[in-house]
């Protein structure tokens, strides 16, 4: 059978998909009813961790489509009682048009898109979250228009989203530099890598930050990261080490006084409410390009 096609890290997008992509998404922003690409079909959304944006405006995007978001938490499901994940991959392949996970577990991702004959995208992991990475590309390029050459940097943990952007951005021409003290960087990224802030925001048209601690992060490791990181935080004094007319971005939840200031997180600098809009109709163009592209012949 042919293998369905899957978003699991973002580099599965060449430019040329992306670039469509993020078209696609600016035009379901304009008309948000203007496609029926999933009408009569469901779409399985598994989360095995807590959501709100990501929950949100994938079941208001499907419904958007025309199709039935199904909404599934893993205490509904036998896969806490040990069904196995290939099993589960059969069945949600049969009810449903494409599967998309929120996990802590890289493998049962892998897992899922092995077994999986419908596409399975990747709603967050610990390594990777593609999805917030395509609405941060929309986001800057409806700041700045054409992508090429825009110096994005990312200042804080090296986590998941850091790495998704790096890739993403990547792709789309973006030069991403990411800001992180040590033991805190990704190894093995295209990004540019720096230990001081300041240095990192020169010439940035945006600047980026997530959570110190994230939701695979072992809590004992909390106080140790807020330590070790506190120096790597979105402040207006870091902004205006930018350049002129630079966004402050960050994926949400915020913990204002932690990675961001308030006066960051609402202030005039921000595009961060409309980057969590844009969660919904990047994704919306993930959709349509994912149920409508033909299957590999691998
Ligand atoms: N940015 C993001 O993925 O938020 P949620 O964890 O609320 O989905
Ligand atoms: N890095 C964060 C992102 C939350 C959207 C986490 O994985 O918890």
């Amino acid at each position: 059978m042919p293998a369905p096609q899957h978003f699991i890290t973002g580099a599965e997008l060449d430019a040329d998909r992306l670039a469509l992509l993020l078209h696609r998404a600016a035009a379901l922003k304009e008309a948000p009813l203007s496609s029926r690409a999933l009408e009569g079909r469901t779409v399985a959304l598994v989360f095995n961790k807590p959501s709100t944006r990501t929950r949100t405006s994938f079941e208001s995007g499907v419904f958007e489509l025309g199709g039935h978001p199904m909404i599934l938490r893993p205490d509904e499901m036998q896969l806490t009682r040990g069904e196995s994940v290939r099993d589960t991959a059969y069945i949600l392949s049969r009810h449903s048009a494409l599967i998309g996970l929120r996990t802590g577990d890289e493998a049962e991702l892998d897992g899922l898109a092995e077994h999986a004959t419908v596409p399975v995208v990747n709603m967050l992991s610990p390594g990777h979250h593609p999805c917030q990475a395509i609405a941060d590309l929309l986001t800057l390029k409806e700041v700045f228009g054409d992508l090429g050459g825009r110096v994005l940097t990312y200042v804080g943990d090296g986590n998941n989203v850091a790495r998704s952007l790096a890739v993403v951005g990547d792709i789309a021409g973006v030069e991403v530099r990411i800001a992180a003290p040590e033991g805190y960087q990704i190894t093995d990224t295209p990004a540019k890598l720096y230990t001081d802030p300041v240095e990192a925001v020169q010439g940035a048209d945006a600047v980026y930050t997530d959570v110190w601690v994230s939701m695979s992060d072992d809590e004992s490791s909390a106080a140790a990261r807020r330590e070790a990181l506190k120096d790597y935080a979105i402040t207006d004094e870091l902004m205006d080490h930018a350049n002129d007319g630079a966004v402050a971005l960050h994926c949400l939840p915020a913990h204002p006084g932690e990675e961001i200031t308030e006066s960051v997180l609402y202030g005039d600098r921000q595009r961060i409410w409309e980057q969590a809009e844009n969660r919904r109709h990047a994704q919306k163009a993930l959709l349509e390009l994912l149920v409508s592209a033909p299957a590999d012949e691998g």
